[in-house]
């Protein structure tokens, strides 16, 4: 296969873009040319000759010898800008930015038809974990039951060392901050935005369906106590935070993300620190388990390089899925099994719960264990994060 030659213009060289040229550095098979890297700060110290950079977007979106722009800058309008503008200039585009994905998926899908450029973002999911492709590659014709998984280093970082080190909650945030996990703003993490943002990316290669992330519910573990991870540990679960997408039936899918009790016999239950794992549940292929780092430079710099490479050879995701017409439902009339630790009673019967199968009222501490409908949790999501409340989806059938 004949590859073409890559002359490549950079937006963005923080953790990414740097590990992204160490990873670029070492790989022995494959090079490509980084001709000119844009940046905003004019003040940062850098690690190569300030020879390589400009400030002016346009000298790599004007200049006509750069046929690839990566982008990875984390301000998602801004980046917007710049990939369509790259694309409507006919220059493929590489990009990690899962933001601005999620929320302007179905229109980049629609230009790289228009402008018949490719758009290729394996890193803005999972990571090192090649997710994208398998779904687009591997399960084209494969009834998929539901894909589950942790798309967030900095939460599974901030959970794990809370369960094994006992570390506070602020202080494994830094710690993921200081390693280059976190996002710019940690509450895009801590909150859930970010896996909700990384999981309509997936949904779109996984059922062809391009989902408003205001119509998903997210939950974080901003609110995480250590009664929670104490009533985890007797229990032998530890806590992690899981998005879903899956089939309520033949036609209808529904998705959220929420913290999940994850006991010892599950395959989510090592996936520690910044690492990253997916699980798909399909017809034929049956269950299966991928695992990585979901977070960092250098993790995430391999996908981009894989997308780079790829992209050499002409490679474009065809939306298998979308492409096959299949019109599917979305729903959030979907009833789970959720813990929630409380305070007012007030706040619990927002929650409308049934089927209650655990009640405990302490002193300090009190929760109930019981089953809820997304759709109620959806019609709370503004109020929650003001509630002194933590909520975990058992995952129990019932
Ligand atoms: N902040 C993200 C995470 C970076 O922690 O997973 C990788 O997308």
């Amino acid at each position: 296969m004949t590859r073409e030659k890559l002359r490549i213009g950079l937006f963005g060289f923080g953790c990414v873009g740097q590990g992204l040229l160490d990873v670029l550095n070492s790989s022995k098979g494959f090079k490509a040319d980084i001709v000119k890297i844009c940046v905003k700060d004019r003040t940062k110290k850098r690690s190569i000759p300030m020879s390589n950079f400009t400030f002016d977007k346009y000298d790599i979106l004007n200049d006509p010898s750069i046929n690839l722009v990566v982008e990875l800058i984390d301000d998602a309008e801004e980046a917007f800008s710049i990939v369509t503008t790259a694309m409507k200039g006919g220059k493929n585009v590489v990009t990690a930015n899962k933001m601005m994905i999620a929320k302007h998926f179905k229109e980049l899908v629609e230009m790289q038809e228009e402008y018949k450029v490719s758009l290729l973002y394996e890193a803005s999911a999972g990571a090192s974990i090649p997710i994208i492709r398998n779904l687009e590659e591997y399960y084209d014709n494969e009834l998929l039951y539901s894909l589950r998984g942790i798309l967030n280093g900095t939460t599974n970082y901030i959970l794990t060392k809370m369960y094994n080190e006992g570390i506070a909650y602020q202080e494994a945030l830094k710690e993921a901050q200081e390693k280059g996990f976190a996002e710019s703003d940690p509450t895009l993490d801590v909150e859930g935005w970010d896996a909700k943002y990384k999981l309509c990316i997936i949904s779109g290669h996984a059922y062809g369906l391009f989902l408003d992330p205001g119509e998903v519910f997210h939950y974080g573990i901003k609110t995480i106590s250590k009664f929670d991870i104490q009533y985890a540990k007797e229990k032998g679960f530890k806590i992690k935070l899981v998005p879903y997408v899956g089939k309520t039936n033949e036609s209808t899918i529904t998705s959220f993300v929420l913290p999940r009790f994850i006991s010892h016999d599950k395959y989510l239950y090592n996936v520690d620190n910044e690492y990253n794992g997916v699980i798909t549940e399909a017809a034929f292929a049956d269950k299966q388990f991928f695992c990585g780092k979901g977070a960092g430079g250098h993790a995430t710099g391999s996908a981009v390089l894989s997308d780079i490479s790829a992209n050499s050879y002409g490679y474009r995701y065809e939306y298998k899925k979308y492409q096959q017409g299949t019109v599917l439902n979305y729903t959030r009339n979907y009833k789970l099994e959720v813990y929630l630790r409380y305070q007012n009673e007030k706040d619990r019967e927002l929650f409308g719960f049934e089927e209650v199968s655990e009640y405990f009222s302490g002193k300090f501490h009190k929760y109930v264990i019981g089953v809820v409908n997304l759709e109620n949790l959806y019609a709370l999501r503004d109020k929650l994060s003001d509630m002194d409340v933590f909520i975990v989806n058992t995952g129990r059938k019932f």
